[in-house]
């Protein structure tokens, strides 16, 4: 199908046509996975092997990935910091439950359409509807704009897990084909390329169909190795052995039967406060004086205070 891509709302207008592109559309940041390693550490992510090697693959073969792993390890921040590191747009679709087709991919400007038809009444309905459901009057959402977009994007499709199992269905033909159908319109195919980072804490269990479209990658805590790393980048100024202690701890709070383990924006959180507080070492006063930034239930602070005290 033909169309004008000239003067809708879609920057460059929406390539109804084109073709995916080969691997000329890999930017240079992403050629390699080392390259990736790299891109990502230049905005203070730093990523396993296995994470780069996961978007590296996910790039050539055109796949989306599914990021999953406990909270706060740091499945949003990398698609953030892949779009900031390859200098791509991030387009982000937060999913909640309800979310549906008009937030998710597309709606008609109901209120401009009944506009244009009060302003006009001379014209018969065959060519008011071919103007009314024009481009000129339609209002994309993070999946199309992500689709029709000229230049590739990243596209964040956040905690798909909290949408129903009817929503998930709609987003197969858009990772499966990298297209959206307005029956009224068309069909709108990527011009470019998107790489898309699909997210989910595991709260409901996904179709194995959306699971078979994507390329699966598990962030699990990092080690202490790589959690002090973060802290370095993300609590500038830290002391190498205050970043060491505050990695330990956390790697022993996270193999205590808690309700809620810290993760890594935790343990940022914490090392942050211990850094204003002019803390130096880690002891049981410290410990407990702070416990409350890295831990969010009294019952797990209680059961932390007595663990690491007969741990030493
Ligand atoms: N590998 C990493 N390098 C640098 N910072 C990290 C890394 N992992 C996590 N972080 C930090 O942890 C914070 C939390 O990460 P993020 O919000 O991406 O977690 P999440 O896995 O999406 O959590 P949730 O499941 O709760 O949404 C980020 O702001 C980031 O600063
Ligand atoms: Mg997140």
């Amino acid at each position: 199908m033909a169309k004008s891509a000239a003067g809708g709302p879609f920057p460059g207008g929406v390539n109804w046509v084109l073709p995916h592109q080969g691997d000329s559309a890999i930017p240079d940041p992403l050629q390699s996975p080392e390259a990736i390693v790299d891109a990502l550490a230049a905005q203070g992510y730093l990523a396993s092997r296995r994470i780069a090697q996961v978007i590296y693959l996910a790039m050539r073969l055109n796949k989306p990935v599914l990021a999953e792993g406990p909270a706060g390890v740091g499945k949003t921040e990398l698609a953030k910091a892949l779009a900031a590191g390859a200098g791509r747009k991030l387009v982000r679709l937060q999913c909640y439950e309800g979310l549906d087709e008009s937030k998710a991919l597309y709606e008609w400007n109901y209120r401009k359409q009944l506009l244009r038809i009060s302003s006009d009444s001379s014209s018969g309905w065959q060519e008011m509807s071919e103007d009314i459901f024009s481009e000129d009057f339609l209002l994309p959402r993070p999946l199309l704009t992500a689709i029709a977009s000229p230049d590739p994007v990243v596209l964040l499709v956040d905690e798909i897990d909290r949408v129903e199992m009817e929503t998930e269905a709609l987003l197969l033909e858009v990772l499966s084909e990298f297209q959206i159908t307005i029956p009224e319109l068309g069909t709108v195919r990527a011009g470019s390329q998107p790489l898309v980072i699909l997210t989910s804490n595991n709260t409901r269990e996904l179709s194995e169909a959306l699971r078979r479209r994507c390329l699966f990658l598990h962030i699990p805590y990092p080690s202490p190795e790589r959690e002090r790393e973060i802290l370095f980048a993300r609590a500038p100024g830290i002391p190498e052995a205050l970043a060491d202690s505050i990695a330990q701890v956390a790697r022993s709070l996270r193999g205590m039967a808690l309700k809620k383990p810290p993760s890594v924006s935790e343990t940022i959180d914490w090392a942050r406060t211990l850094l204003t507080l002019g803390v130096a070492r880690i002891d049981s006063e410290s410990f407990s004086e702070t416990s409350h930034v890295l831990l969010k239930y009294q019952a797990d602070i209680d059961i932390a205070l007595k663990e690491l005290a007969t741990e030493g």
